[in-house]
């Protein structure tokens, strides 16, 4: 069985959406670890509920960036974790666990990339105007949510959305699509070629969901 690490910053409920998966079969993996910067983090609670080991890993414990991804990377690594599932994880992601885990960290992000990355990409696509946005599971390399993309889902955007409207619309579909990542990574039915990720067996995996604009 796939052992997967996974970093949180915040509330967590893509973290609860993959134990959901576990929990109800869908998902034949298993979650090793927990890591959190933030001792606040509701993730923590999730992960003590479900059994789950986790670690507060605080940046300004350790001299530099470097030292901070490489205890991450040894805590992972200590934990046979295979993947590293970054679930609301607020940081940019440094190149000593990059190398570490080369395309075998999962990030998931509140906008169809290469709209709108980076922080808030749910107001940027209501202040911007755009009539469909999204969501995207992507491979994390060195630059702000730009790695390889595995999977999109997305929904309307409509004119009297707010932030809060739409960013509610598009969790639903992350808390489907970023359990169908890992479930693909997991079978071994992704494969990377240059910026391209193919995904073996089906053609129509590429898009989950298209919801029906009403
Ligand atoms: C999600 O919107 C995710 O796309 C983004 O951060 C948010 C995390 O939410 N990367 P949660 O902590 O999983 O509830």
């Amino acid at each position: 069985m796939l052992n997967i690490g996974v970093l949180a910053s915040g509330r967590g409920s893509n973290f609860q959406a993959i134990i959901d998966s576990i929990e109800g079969g869908y998902l034949k993996v298993k979650i090793v670890l927990l890591i959190t910067d933030n001792p606040n983090a509701y993730a923590i609670e999730r992960a003590k509920k479900h059994g789950i080991a986790h670690l507060i890993i605080k940046p300004k414990d350790f001299s530099d960036k470097d030292a901070y991804y490489s205890h991450i990377a040894k805590e992972l690594k200590a934990k046979d974790a295979r993947l590293v599932v970054l679930a609301g994880f607020m940081r940019v992601v440094g190149k000593k666990l990059i190398q570490e885990f080369q395309d075998k960290i999962i990030n998931i992000h509140p906008a169809l990339l290469p709209s709108f990355p980076g922080l808030h990409g749910q107001k940027q696509a209501v202040d911007y105007g755009v009539k469909m946005s999204g969501c995207t599971v992507h491979f994390v390399d060195e630059g702000v949510d730009t790695g390889p993309i595995i999977i999109q889902a997305a929904v309307p955007v409509y004119h009297d959305d707010t932030e809060e409207s739409l960013s509610e619309r598009i969790l639903k579909q992350e808390h489907k699509i970023f359990p169908y990542a890992i479930k693909l990574f997991a079978e071994g039915r992704i494969k990377v070629e240059g910026r391209k990720v193919i995904i073996e067996g089906s053609r129509e995996d590429n898009i989950l969901t298209n919801p029906p604009l009403i």
